[in-house]
């Protein structure tokens, strides 16, 4: 456990630019409720997303692209409401910030307005400049992301590493110094090679977050219900899985039904 860490009382965009600078990595998960939030918070956790992959992990979608903007403002309220320390960045849900920055903005300031998080993050790079500058000007904080970004699986049409390609990598490139330049105070990148995880992070002078982006960046994401083992069907070469809930939760709920079918509970103590 860091001692670094714990010294942080409330963890801001500049912290996050201070860890940087003192080459302290940079820690992110995903929650969306109160409870797991507060418990994350309490553990010291650096950054919570609420992410959209809400729509895949909680409401069983099979992509993010149905979630709405209400729907991530109540996951994102709910989590704002248990965390004391960690920085509370929102996902913008598909169809809320392309192609109208007006819109864009709109959207960003109704999370923030009605959920109290402290940032917003936005898929994509050049294409989506206006958007992010407009947010920017209303004084939001803006995370970006690369590589991978699963609003645009229908473009891609698969969920494979991307950037291999010298083309795709050097537009990578390229669209990371994009977002510094227009001010985003951090970018994940998710799912790309290692070498080119390490370059962005070695040439931005933002903090650079990787989901299957290598060690070389500034710090690590995953998705909580990934890491904890609750997801089931999910197993890229980037999750490390550090609990297996899903069996555990299974086993307690077998045990609870035979003592409910046995009348073993509830016991004399467990009554009025
Ligand atoms: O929605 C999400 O959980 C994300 C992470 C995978 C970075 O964007």
């Amino acid at each position: 456990m860091s001692t670094e860490s714990n010294k942080i009382v409330r963890v801001t965009t500049h912290v996050l630019q201070e860890m940087k600078l003192r080459r302290i990595k940079i820690s992110m998960l995903t929650a969306y409720d109160y409870s797991i939030a507060k418990i994350i918070d309490q553990a010291g956790i650096d950054v919570i997303l609420v992410g959209d992959s809400a729509a895949t992990v909680m409401a069983g979608y099979q992509s993010t692209l149905p979630i709405t903007l209400n729907e991530m403002i109540y996951h994102a309220g709910s989590v704002v409401k248990a965390v004391k320390r960690a920085l509370v960045v929102v996902d913008l849900p598909f169809g809320t910030y392309q192609g109208n920055s007006k819109e864009a903005l709109s959207s960003a300031i109704r999370i923030m307005k009605e959920t109290g998080a402290h940032a917003i993050k936005i898929e994509g790079g050049a294409e989506i400049s206006e958007s992010i500058t407009r947010i920017l000007t209303a004084g939001i904080p803006v995370m970006g992301h690369l590589g991978l970004t699963p609003q645009s699986i229908h473009k891609f049409g698969t969920y494979v590493v991307r950037a291999r390609e010298k083309d795709e990598a050097e537009k990578l490139l390229e669209d990371s110094h994009v977002l510094q330049n227009l001010g985003c105070f951090a970018i994940v990148l998710e799912k790309i090679p290692s070498a080119l995880g390490k370059q962005v992070a070695g040439e931005l002078k933002i903090p650079v977050v990787g989901i299957g982006a290598g060690s070389g960046v500034d710090g690590q994401v995953l998705v909580l219900h990934d890491m904890l083992g609750i997801t089931q069907d999910f197993s890229p070469r980037f999750l490390r899985r550090y609990l297996h809930l899903s069996e555990e939760i299974n086993s307690a709920v077998q045990h609870y039904i035979n003592d409910v079918k046995t009348g073993d509970f509830p016991n004399e103590k467990e009554q009025y």
